[in-house]
């Protein structure tokens, strides 16, 4: 399929999209004239499998996209100087590389630790001012270990916990910009399989329970041993810092802003303020969020128990059509005329059988009813590429014979007419 005569233009030939800004009004001229939504299928976005920014590998979350797809779809549905929000930012993905793009990153989400994660990134400090920084904390000073019998013994040697209990509480005492990066490399550097970790071995993706833990250094027969955590810090600093960063990018980033907030009540944002949002909302799976990263939230300082109830995460598919519905309402308030809403959804698979998410997103979003605009299903685009192991991260059985597949529900915000 070559070029085509719509707004949508692909070149699927290439096997690269042509990345070209789609004029608002023709979305709105198109949904006229053509009810039926496109779909789009292809390796649209990680066709050339290219690396991103080094600063995207900062941290690893739970079902984070990746930084390919909100790349693809600011290019496509924005243009420099827009405001573009993800309300559910996770690792802070669509935050940074609208900020790469010179579009004003807006980002939310429910979860405290996003909203640290997603500020760090766009805060990003020096190497000589991280090194500098832990020079001049003292990190071997004595402290308490309560809570290190508890609950933090099966993954950490005393030594490391002494370093991290201190390194927690210099940043509590001074969050400015450069304790806040350290703390966001912390984040990553808690657990995972190589020496590059504080913790002795376990696992990268989720922190699991000290019981879990326990079973674990049993059966390896090992206890963690001590990892010094400075220079574990500066390493990773050195590794994600080393794309360098522009100073277009900085001016941008400035101007983004962050907040923790449930993606069904955007108060911090006025109706029409925004000209595009991408987001991947929670799937209708089992990602537990708070568990999962409990160790971040333990360093952090993060109670999770005022903000757990209002984390989204259920298995039934009609408590998802609300939540989603609720979602789509605030979006199509804050969305301005003629902009694009881009929602991620896979198919998952059920005992009743397979459930398209973008089918619901669909439906709902044509529902909904507001007294200047509608939003209208414009296409859906179907990401396939092959099986690797960062694409399964969902817990959900979404692939099939090593072909995994996003969906993106593009929707427009048409004008109604008085
Ligand atoms: C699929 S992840 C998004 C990952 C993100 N795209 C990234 O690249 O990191 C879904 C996010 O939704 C957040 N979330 C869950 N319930 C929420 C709610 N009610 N309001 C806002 N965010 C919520 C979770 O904390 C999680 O960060």
């Amino acid at each position: 399929m070559g070029a085509e005569s719509n707004s949508f233009r692909y070149n699927l030939a290439r096997k690269s999209p042509v990345l070209e800004i789609v004029p608002r009004r023709d979305a709105h001229q198109r949904s006229l004239t053509n009810l039926k939504p496109k779909e789009v299928k292809g390796s649209l976005w990680t066709s050339s499998q290219r690396q991103m920014h080094s600063l995207h590998y900062a941290v690893s979350y739970r079902a984070s996209f990746k930084p390919e797809l909100p790349d693809f779809c600011i290019r496509r549905y924005s243009a420099p100087g827009d405001v573009v929000l993800d309300p559910f930012s996770g690792r802070g993905t669509t935050a940074l590389q609208a900020a790469m793009l010179r579009r004003i990153p807006f980002a939310s989400d429910i979860n405290p630790l996003s909203t640290l994660i997603s500020q760090a990134k766009l805060s990003p400090v020096g190497l000589d001012e991280v090194v500098l920084r832990l020079h001049e904390i003292d990190l071997l000073r004595p402290v308490p270990l309560t809570t290190y019998k508890e609950m933090l013994a099966p993954f950490y040697h005393p030594d490391t916990y002494r370093e991290l209990v201190n390194l927690k509480l210099a940043i509590r005492n001074k969050p400015d910009m450069v304790n806040r990066f350290i703390e966001m490399i912390a984040f990553s550097r808690l657990h995972g399989h190589s020496n590059g970790f504080f913790s002795g071995y376990t696992f990268p993706q989720i922190s699991v329970p000290p019981e879990r833990q326990r079973l674990i250094n049993a059966k390896r027969r090992e206890n963690p041993e001590y990892r010094p955590i400075a220079a574990r810090i500066i390493k990773k600093a050195a590794l994600i810092l080393r794309d360098g960063l522009s100073q277009s990018f900085f001016t941008t980033a400035d101007q983004a802003q962050v907040r923790t907030s449930d993606a069904r009540n955007l108060s911090w944002l006025g109706n029409n303020s925004v000209d595009m949002i991408v987001c991947s909302p929670p799937f209708l799976d089992k990602v537990d969020y708070l568990t999962d990263n409990w160790l971040q939230l333990w360093f952090a300082g993060i109670n999770p128990r005022p903000f757990s109830d209002k984390i989204f995460m259920t298995s039934n598919i009609h408590e998802w059509r609300s939540f989603i519905r609720d979602v789509l309402r605030e979006m199509l308030r804050v969305i301005k005329p003629n902009c694009f809403v881009v929602i991620e959804v896979g198919e998952v698979e059920t005992e009743e059988g397979v459930i398209k998410l973008d089918q619901v997103v669909g439906e709902e979003a044509e529902r909904i009813k507001s007294n200047d605009k509608f939003l209208r299903v414009e296409e859906i685009l179907i990401n396939q590429q092959s099986f690797t192991k960062l694409s399964n991260c969902f817990q959900v059985e979404n692939n099939r014979k090593g072909t995994n597949t996003n969906r993106l529900v593009v929707l427009s915000a048409c004008p109604r007419s008085r």
